[in-house]
This record gives C-alpha cells, structure tokens and sequence, in this order.
C-alpha cells in the first residue's frame, strides 16, 4: 500500500495514523477542524517523544513516523490516489454514509474504504458508498498504539482480497486480528457489555459491591480489569449507548440498560471523565 488515508484525527484517528505510519506507510491524516489536526499531530509527537524517554521507541523510529506523515484539511488533495482509507469520524450513520459516498467520488476504484464504528452497520454504510465490496469494517481499540487488537468487521459484500488486504496491513502495524461477520455489537462490544450490564443488575439487587465484583472477575477470571471499573474507564453514557444500539437491533433482553446505568448516566456521573462513575476519582 503506497498511501493510507486516515480520516478524522480525534482520540482515534491520530492514534491509527501514528501506527500505520510508524509501520512505514505513507499515511495522511484529515480532519475537517484544523485545531484538531494540529492536535492530533502534536499528540502523536508527545507520544513518540515519552516514548523515546522511556525507551519504548527509538529516535529512528519517530524520525521513519513522522517522515512517512503528512496532514491536510482538503479530504481531495488527502484521499486522491489512496489504497486505504479509514474512517474515523463521528458515531453517526448519515455522516459515515455521506462521507463513504463523497470517498467513492475521489478515491481509485481499487482503494479499500474502512469504518472505525464501534456500533453501526457496516454493510449500511457499504450500501451507501457505492463500492461494497471494497468496504471493510476496521474496528481499533484505546488507545491505538499500545491495545494489540484489531476487530475487522467483515460485510455480507466484502470481497475476499479486500479481507486478505486488510488483515495484512493490520499484522503489519502490529495487531493481532480477529474477524468478525458485521452483526450488533460484532464481536467485542456484544460480549463485553453482556458482563457489564449483569454486573450492574447484580449491583442493584445488592448481591455485592462494584468493587467486590471486579474482584471476582479480575482475579477470579484473570481479566485485567473488572467490568465495572472498565465502564468508568469507557464512559456510561458510551456504555448506555452501546446497550440501548444493540437491544434495538436485537430485542434480547441480556442488552437491556439497568435503571442504575440509566439513572447515574441522567445524575451526570459517567466515570472517569466526570469525576464519578461506579467509583469516586475525587474530582
Ligand atoms: N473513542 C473510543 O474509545 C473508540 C473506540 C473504538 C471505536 N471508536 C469509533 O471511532 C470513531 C471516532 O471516534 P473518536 O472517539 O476518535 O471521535 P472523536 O470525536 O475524538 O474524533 C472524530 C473526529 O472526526 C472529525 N470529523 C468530523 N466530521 C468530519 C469530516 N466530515 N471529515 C473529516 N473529519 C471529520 C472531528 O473534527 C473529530 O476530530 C467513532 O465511530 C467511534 O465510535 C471510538
């Protein structure tokens, strides 16, 4: 691949531009805002810089990344003679359909067009780009340079070589993949909420504390984290989110929001970014 377009350069755009273009691919990063360009380029050089004081990433290594870096606010000077386009905008489907659609008009009709969504359709958005075959979801994880794992969503149309081509970038960069069939929730967000919902049903009943619970699961079952600390980390409100997205498009009932969820989610404690979530952080 001799150009990777990442569009979008917020928590996670700047993150999947800073691994592909330290993997040695040309890589431009976009972004309607041109703050927030500067500031996706800014952190990924704070991030190559602490990582050069903590021995993580060599000089070389930042010099090759930033080398293989360029960044434009113009989507046609930045997505013209692309091979790979991620999309990392906004979780709203008529903005992801729109842009597919406009990437239809500019990119080659060879280029792969990928969604970060953590949540919606991709053969949705396939539908509206015009190339479903050539679109692939391309679900990455916080932060993006350090979380190993690549989830790649798979379409009912994505073509073979689109997969095989996908999943030898993602390798490339470093990322163990999984694929997955474009279903609610993929692979990912459908289990891990099962256990956070559960754990909060298991909170209102009293059958033990949120910090008793992570306990059970993080040495008991060996995660890294509990799913009650893990959703302050997320945010409730993305939790809430993510839930009421995939009850609607199942109807299970294992997705059901518990009243708590609802309710500190209404009070404003949303985790760690508020101050408050399941815990107190003190703020
Ligand atoms: N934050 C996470 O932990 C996480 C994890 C996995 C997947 N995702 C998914 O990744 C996507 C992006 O999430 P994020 O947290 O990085 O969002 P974000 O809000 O931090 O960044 C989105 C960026 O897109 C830009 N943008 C909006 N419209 C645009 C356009 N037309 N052209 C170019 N840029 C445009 C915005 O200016 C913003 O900088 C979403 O689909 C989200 O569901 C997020």
């Amino acid at each position: 691949m001799n150009k990777v377009v990442i569009l979008g350069a917020g928590t996670m755009g700047r993150g999947i531009a800073q691994v592909s273009a330290l993997a040695g691919y040309p890589t431009v990063l976009t972004d309607i805002s041109p703050e927030v360009l500067q500031a996706g380029v800014d952190g990924i050089q704070d991030f190559l810089a602490k990582g050069i004081a903590r021995g993580k990433t060599t000089e070389a290594q930042r010099d090759q990344c930033m080398a293989n870096l360029r960044w434009t606010t113009d989507l046609t000077e930045a997505a013209t003679g692309a091979d790979l386009v991620i999309e990392a905008v906004p979780e709203v489907m008529a903005l992801k359909k729109q842009i597919f659609a406009q990437l239809n008009d500019i990119t080659p009709a060879t280029a792969i067009l990928a969604t970060n969504t953590s949540s919606l359709s991709v053969d949705e958005i396939a539908r509206a780009s015009g190339r479903a075959d050539r679109v692939i979801g391309a679900h990455f994880f916080n932060p993006v340079p350090i979380n190993k794992l690549l989830e790649i969503v798979r379409g009912e149309a994505t073509s073979a070589d689109t997969l095989d081509r996908l999943q030898a970038f993602g390798e490339r960069i470093g990322k163990t993949c999984i694929v997955v069939k474009d279903s609610p929730g993929f692979a990912s967000s459908r289990l891990g909420i099962v256990m956070a919902l559960e754990a909060m049903r298991m909170v209102e009943q009293g059958v033990a504390s949120a910090a008793d619970i992570d306990t059970a699961m993080e040495l008991g079952y060996r995660l890294p984290m509990g799913p009650l600390r893990l959703t302050d980390l997320v945010g409730l409100d993305v939790r809430l989110a993510i839930a009421e997205s995939i009850h609607g498009a199942t109807g299970s009932p294992v997705f059901e929001a518990p009243q708590l969820l609802r309710d500190l989610v209404a009070a404003g404690k949303l985790g760690r970014k508020s101050g408050a979530g399941f815990y107190d952080y003190g703020a």
